[in-house]
């Protein structure tokens, strides 16, 4: 009897690209990340449709229990002195965590309670972050690169950008040629 083995989708670990044969790809441009970056003067000098990431995704199955795949990739620079950042969320379904796995460049992810206590954990090729539930997360790519994570969550956890239209506790900016991260007020 002859068994059928399929060919999965693949990523390939030095860029964080898949080989499949369905995809979801959706670049997010700076003029997308209204009220994002501290430096609004800054932010309105860099051209709406300049890329800041792109995230690609595989179709997969929707549902309880079922998982979503994908990669993003945030490029290089700053708006200002603030470094190029996801817009950062909580989960809709705040119990729902997510694995990101580091695959190229080098950033942070930053992380944040409902107590609006953040922490910072550094991604690089290989690292493995796991995003307990009730913790909202953004990456921030802190070198020159492109930095692409691979991730992994449930379908039905959803995102909820509104409950940080405040911004996060901390913001990573480049300041006398250090990498700093600083605690802020509202954001
Ligand atoms: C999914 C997830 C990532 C982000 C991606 C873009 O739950 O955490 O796939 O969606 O890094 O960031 P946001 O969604 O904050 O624009
Ligand atoms: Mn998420």
């Amino acid at each position: 009897m002859n068994i059928p083995v399929s060919l999965p989708p693949s990523v390939a670990f030095l860029n964080g690209h898949f080989t499949a044969e369905d995809m979801i790809a959706k670049i997010t441009h700076c003029g997308d990340l209204v009220a994002v970056f501290h430096d609004q003067t800054a932010w309105q000098s860099i051209p709406p449709e300049t890329p800041i990431y792109q995230v690609e995704m595989l179709k997969s199955p929707q549902g309880e229990g079922e998982l979503f795949v994908g990669t993003t990739h945030l490029n290089p620079g700053r708006v200002g002195d603030e470094f190029y950042m996801t817009r950062g969320h909580f989960h809709q379904r705040r119990e729902q965590g997510e694995v990101y796995l580091g695959l190229r460049g080098s950033g942070l992810l930053l992380l944040q309670n409902e107590q609006g206590e953040a922490r910072l954990e550094q991604v690089s090729p290989g690292s493995v972050h796991i995003i307990p539930g009730f913790t909202a997360h953004r990456l921030i790519n802190t070198g020159t690169e492109v930095l692409s994570a691979l991730a992994v969550w449930p379908t039905i956890a959803g995102h909820d950008y509104a409950a940080l239209a405040q911004g996060f506790a901390l913001r990573v900016v480049l300041q006398d040629g250090n990498i700093q991260a600083k605690e802020v007020q509202n954001g």
